[in-house]
This record gives structure tokens, sequence and C-alpha cells, in this order.
């Protein structure tokens, strides 16, 4: 019996390190957990969730895959709870903002043997821009397309040196090449956005706010013609 994850979960799976203690944030069904485990990836792995209604869930999981003793599960409001001896971190299907919320509570990532796998769903901009900001650096994106939508999946890790870098890295990162399908949605999906924001900036007649958008535009380059 195995368990198949969504094509968003089964990317952020690939970037998860193996052997090491993890935890899967907003774990909801607790169905990556499961999958790390029933895969041989780690037999160590807290599924927290700060509602209690998903960690049942998850529990229920738990169950019927038998993995008890393998996964643990833990109310948590983000990393609060969360053991620091944790190495693997999970955060999947919230948006950006929240999950740059979260890791900024938790000060004991800051750690050089911790990995962070970060799925945003909405403004991947915040979470690099936090990353970047904080010590982090990304070494890997992954891409890829579930139920028609394009995303993205952050592999970073910290050193603690300053990897700050201009808003066209934060929108975009520096690993899209526009060669796949999910690659070239992903980008079309932030020029849309930054494009938007421009416009709705100059037609409220506030062109000096929207000359930060206005120079993301500029270095979208040969990506224009994926409009
Ligand atoms: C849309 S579900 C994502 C489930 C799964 N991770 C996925 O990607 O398919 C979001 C989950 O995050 C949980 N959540 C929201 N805010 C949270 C927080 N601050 N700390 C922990 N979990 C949170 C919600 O309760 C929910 O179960």
């Amino acid at each position: 019996m195995n368990i198949v994850l969504t094509e968003r979960l089964r990317t952020a799976a690939e970037l998860v390190r193996s052997s090491r203690k993890t935890v899967d944030v907003g774990t909801d069904h607790g169905y990556l957990p499961a999958f790390l485990v029933m895969n041989g990836v780690t037999d160590r792995v807290t599924a927290a969730d700060i509602g209690k209604g998903p960690l049942e869930n998850a529990e229920k999981t738990i169950k019927k895959y038998a993995l008890e003793g393998k996964i643990d599960t833990c109310l948590s409001d983000g990393l609060m709870e969360i053991s620091p001896d944790t190495e693997e971190i999970i955060i999947c299907g919230m948006g950006g903002t929240l999950i740059a919320e979260i890791l900024g509570k938790a000060e004991w990532i800051k750690h050089e043997e911790i990995h962070l796998v970060l799925q945003p769903m909405t403004h991947s901009y915040d979470v690099r821009k936090f990353l970047c900001e904080n010590g982090f650096y990304i070494d890997t994106e992954k891409f890829c397309t579930d139920t028609g939508r394009d995303y993205v999946v952050i592999s970073a890790y910290y050193d603690g040196k300053d990897h700050s870098r201009d808003d066209f890295y934060y929108y975009f990162g520096n690993q899209a090449t526009g060669e796949t399908e999910s690659e070239k949605g992903y980008i079309k999906r932030q020029i849309f956005y930054v494009k938007s924001r421009f416009d709705g900036l100059m037609m409220s007649g506030k062109a000096e706010d929207a000359a930060v958008f206005g120079k993301v535009l500029e270095g979208i380059g040969k990506w224009s013609e994926l409009l």
C-alpha cells in the first residue's frame, strides 16, 4: 500500500533530505509525512498543525497506514512547539506571507544543519525576501503544475550571511529558465502580478510607488514573449 501525493507535495518531497528528524508544518491530513515514511525517506516525522481538526485527520492517516511510532502529531502555531533538534522543516500549501511570518518567529532555525523546504501558494516574493535578508540562501527551486496551476518549491539553508538581492530576484528567483511548462506558467503568473500592481498604481496617480514595479518589469526581457 502506498500513498499518492499531489504533484505539488510530490515535488516538495523530492527535496527532503533523507534520515533526518523532520517536521511538516500545516500538515492537514498528514499525507506528506506518511509518504516520507512509507518511501523510506525518514522514520522520524512530526505532523504539526495549528488546528485540532487537521491533526485528527493526520492521526487517521497515521492509523490507516500503521505509521504509529514513526510519525507523531503536534498542535503548534507554526514552529512554536517544535523541537529545535529538528533538521528538516517543510511548510507547504500556505501563502508566502504566512510562511515568512512563521519562519521569522523561530530564531532556532538559524542553524547550518537545518534545511527548509517551502512551497508557497502565493507571494513567493515574501519567502525569498525573508530568507535572503535573514541569513539564509536558496540553493534549489523546483517548479511543478498541479490542478492547472504552477508553483515553486524553495529549498534553503542558513549560513548567517547577507544574501539580500533586488526585487526582480525576489519575484522570480534565478532558477526558472522558462523552458518547462511549469516554469513558463510560474513566470507568467509573477509577471501578471507585478504588471497589475504597476498598472493599478499608475491609474491611481501613484507613479513614484509604481516605479518599483516598473523596474522589475524592465528586467523581464525575453520573458515578455511568454505573455
Ligand atoms: C491548505 S492546508 C495545506 C496542507 C498541506 N500542507 C498541503 O500543502 O497540501 C494549510 C494547513 O496549514 C494549517 N495552518 C495554517 N496556519 C498555520 C500555522 N500558523 N501553523 C501551523 N499550521 C497552520 C491549516 O490548519 C491547514 O491545515
